[in-house]
């Protein structure tokens, strides 16, 4: 391509995930862990801009370190585009400009939701017209949270997090997220979880309870903050110890409820309006910590601007 060959862009976002509520059976024979969850998206997207180059190339950008962040083809965007070059023999090459807000390997699905933006950017640049099915499947392959991040807003998650039921919530939830300065492997968590419970033969349960989805729905804080729960939790603090002293630190902050979000090591807390998380959050920051104020969000994986030449 010449200097002055026009460049051609799509820019898509994604949402970060928790789980409020995480339940996780023994491995099956493929090692995957079967799940009930309850799949939340929030208010803090990731955007990922791509463009036609000659060769393929990551540029991410953060108001955080991202050092972990792999920049060749172990990056997930990097195995989400080579799932549109398959079926075509000539290569098609791109630069990703990833726009990061959600912590690096915190548990919150931030490398599945830039895999879910970039399927919906890649197929607006490629005019692939794959359909939202298409996609979905795609996004399975590349990872258990990325149909998820693809969909956002409220879904419980089955098997492997993969077969969603969307839920429709009357009203927002006010999250405060205490992101830390070292990351968690989630393989190694779920290999945590299995250690501690040894031979035991466990399923997740099939439904999460009346009471839980009742108050996921209409968004009662109060109601919901004693019902969170999250398997995970005890493998990551055996990993973590340091976490538990987190989780009492936003707790002694305010917060109704403190838990660990899916594998960690964020740490989020609940709170009762968004004036309450921001009173929880500057508890935290006179504390040292440096945490992001949220809310859940309906919206899911967005085109944000459609092909366009500059
Ligand atoms: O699918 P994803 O790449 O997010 O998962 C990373 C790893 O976490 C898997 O390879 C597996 O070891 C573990 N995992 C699991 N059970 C799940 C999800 C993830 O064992 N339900």
């Amino acid at each position: 391509m010449s200097d002055d060959a026009p460049l051609v862009s799509a820019t898509a976002s994604a949402p970060a995930k928790v789980n409020l509520a995480l339940y996780v059976g023994s491995p099956d024979l493929s090692g995957f862990h079967p799940l009930l969850t309850a799949f939340q998206g929030l208010d803090l997207r990731e955007t990922v801009r791509v463009t036609l180059a000659p060769e393929t190339s990551i540029i991410c950008e953060a108001p955080f370190d991202t050092s972990g962040v792999p920049l060749d083809e172990s990056n997930i965007v990097w195995r989400a585009l080579s799932l549109f070059t398959q079926p075509h023999s000539d290569a098609r090459s791109v630069l990703f400009r990833i726009e990061k807000r959600i912590p690096v390997a915190g548990g919150m699905a931030g490398g599945s939701a830039d895999a879910a933006a970039s399927l919906v950017a890649l197929n607006e640049l490629f005019q692939t017209g794959y359909s939202h099915a298409q996609l979905f499947e795609m996004a399975r392959e590349l990872g258990s949270d990325v149909p998820f991040s693809l969909l956002g807003g409220s879904a419980i998650g089955r098997g492997r997090g993969d077969q969603l039921e969307s839920l429709s919530t009357e009203d927002s939830l006010h999250l405060v997220i205490v992101p830390s300065t070292f990351e968690l492997s989630t393989p190694a968590v779920y290999r945590e979880l299995d250690t501690l419970r040894g031979e035991s033969e466990l399923t997740p349960p099939a439904q999460l309870s009346v009471e839980f989805l009742a108050a996921w729905r209409a968004g009662d804080a109060d109601a919901l903050a004693p019902l969170m729960h999250n398997d995970l939790e005890p493998a990551a603090l055996r990993l973590a110890p340091s976490l538990l002293g987190v989780l009492k630190d936003v707790e002694h902050a305010g917060a109704l409820r403190a838990i660990v979000s899916g594998s960690g090591p964020t740490v989020i807390g609940v709170a009762r309006s968004a004036q309450h998380a921001g009173e929880v959050a500057n508890r935290l920051r006179t504390s040292g910590y440096q945490p992001l104020v949220t809310q859940t969000s309906p919206r899911a994986a967005e085109l944000d601007a459609p092909l366009f030449q500059d």
